[in-house]
């Protein structure tokens, strides 16, 4: 019998190739995914704003994030009137339609071939000069961005989140109104350092007056005895899309929904707390500046209305088309 002409590689080697021809096509992807500037598409790598881009220099300009489900972009009329509410509130004029914007985000998801993701639309003041005038910037930069976002691990997702109060308190409405959902997120940023730094997995930001605004990145809501409370935007929060979207399901599903003054006595003693966010989606609280919530778990209310949630996002939305 003559020797084999050639050795078959070993199961681990196959193993090896293969992930390696995994993760080239991963980078290949990566390389190709296009961002759409003020209507053009640009590859990844060489989308950039000038440095005298006020969005930049003074974080002045106004965003969206805005997630697709099963082909469709969730909410996308509701995303981009807010923006344009946002844009309003600082003076700033966006140059294309409401339409055409949709338009926009449709175009970037389809030609990223996005059908679950996340989408982040960005509308800087545009290029001005080093000082603070924002009349100086005559085009507002517009940015499609059509990717993914992860905010936690699952395993927090499964277990629920540890929630700790921050010292930073909520943007005035008479200074930054939280209303506006600007580029400027300093405010936030602040309260999530110190929320990480203390070993959490998200802070809850309270208003100058110590009444609860809401977290971070996300709404927050308190339900007792089968009744769901939140803040009403006056007290700091932001008056989020997946929060009005909850409201409306709990509501068709029998659940008494207000909009109140809510303190952190209200939190500590709630039977189930949760978060929403376009971003975290619905996450349960399990745990406030170490007291236990409920039995500590994810509530069961929490757990039917996350499903309901989920059901509703994966079938309504405008089609990627
Ligand atoms: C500060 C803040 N609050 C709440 C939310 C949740 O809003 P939405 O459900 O519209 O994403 C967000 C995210 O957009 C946020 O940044």
């Amino acid at each position: 019998m003559g020797a084999a002409l050639f050795e078959l590689p070993s199961p681990r080697a196959l193993r090896t190739l293969s992930a390696t021809i995994l993760q080239l096509n991963w980078r290949q992807d990566r390389y190709r995914m296009k961002i759409l500037i003020n209507g053009k598409f640009v590859a990844k790598e060489k989308a950039s704003v000038s440095v005298y881009d006020h969005g930049l220099l003074y974080g002045d300009g106004v965003f969206e994030g805005i997630r697709a489900y099963n082909g469709r972009v969730f909410k996308l009329e509701e995303h981009v009137d807010r923006l344009y509410d946002s844009a309003k509130a600082i003076a700033l004029r966006i140059p294309i339609s409401q339409k055409q914007m949709c338009a926009d985000v449709v175009r970037a998801c389809k030609t990223n071939g996005i059908k679950n993701g996340y989408v982040r639309l960005v509308v800087t003041r545009g290029v001005g000069t080093l000082g603070l005038s924002p009349f100086k910037c005559k085009s507002p930069q517009i940015i499609v961005i059509a990717d993914s976002i992860r905010l936690f691990p699952q395993s927090v997702y499964d277990r629920g989140l540890n929630l700790v109060t921050v010292g930073t308190s909520r943007n005035l409405p008479e200074a930054i109104n939280p209303r506006v959902k600007s580029l400027n997120y300093l405010n936030n940023v602040l309260a999530k350092i110190e929320a990480l730094n203390a070993g959490a997995d998200e802070g809850l930001m309270l208003n100058s007056q110590g009444y609860v605004a809401e977290a971070t990145g996300e709404n927050v809501f308190a339900i007792r005895n089968g009744a769901l409370v939140t803040p009403p935007t006056w007290c700091g929060a932001l008056e989020g899309i997946t929060r009005n979207c909850v409201m409306d399901l709990a509501r068709e599903s029998g659940y008494t929904v207000s909009e109140d003054v809510v303190t952190r006595y209200d939190l500590y003693t709630a039977d189930e707390v949760f978060l929403t966010g376009t971003a975290a989606e619905i996450i349960a609280v399990v745990e406030l500046d170490a007291r236990k919530i409920g039995n500590g778990k994810p509530g069961r209310i929490t757990r039917k209305l996350k499903k309901t949630y989920s059901e509703y996002a994966s079938e309504n939305g405008a089609p990627i088309q």
